[in-house]
């Protein structure tokens, strides 16, 4: 599989059209930057099907395209397989930590699954990522707002863990 040999990373929400999408798409834009590429897969997924096969919701993608990310991710629902697959596995709520939790086999499994609010730094008052699909549009530039700030610092916190470098 392509991910093999790299570190890899699943951000998951609930529907994987507004949130893991754009997570995903800020933290590739990341590591592309910081020349990391092959080092890194990053992907995302849903705990629920519902979006199965969809692109991001257009609202998502009108927000982050100002920003530089263009989304192009194919909703998926999560699998089994991901907490084998993956080396960490970032739910943007609390609901989704627990769903993940519940759907790991292993204490192995459940030791791969982090909070994205636990890297939130510069928007104290926030401990998750808010769903904003029934939300403004000031619901989806705070969402960009949380992930950019919290995608920098987990990416930071992965490569000082793992030693990775160019
Ligand atoms: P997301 O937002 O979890 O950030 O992708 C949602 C999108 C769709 C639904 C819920 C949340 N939905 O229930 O269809």
């Amino acid at each position: 599989m392509e991910m093999d040999k790299k570190y890899s990373v699943l951000f998951v929400c609930l529907g994987n059209i507004c949130r893991s999408p754009a997570a995903q798409a800020v933290m590739q834009a990341m590591v592309d930057e910081r020349g990391l590429s092959d080092r890194f897969y990053i992907d995302s997924a849903g705990i629920g099907g519902w979006h199965i096969g969809d692109l991001p919701d257009k609202r998502m993608r009108v927000h982050a395209r100002p920003r530089g990310y263009e989304l192009t991710h194919r909703a998926r629902k999560v699998q089994a397989v991901d907490f084998e697959d993956f080396d960490l596995i970032v739910g943007m709520d609390a609901g989704n930590i627990d769903d993940l939790r519940y759907m790991a086999a292993t204490i192995e499994q459940q030791d791969k699954v982090v909070m994205m609010g636990d890297y939130i730094r510069q928007y104290p008052n926030y401990d998750h990522v808010p769903d904003p699909y029934y939300e403004g549009s000031e619901g989806f530039e705070l969402v960009l707002d949380l992930l950019e700030d919290a995608c920098d610092n987990l990416l930071n916190r992965i490569i000082e863990q793992n030693k990775i470098s160019k």
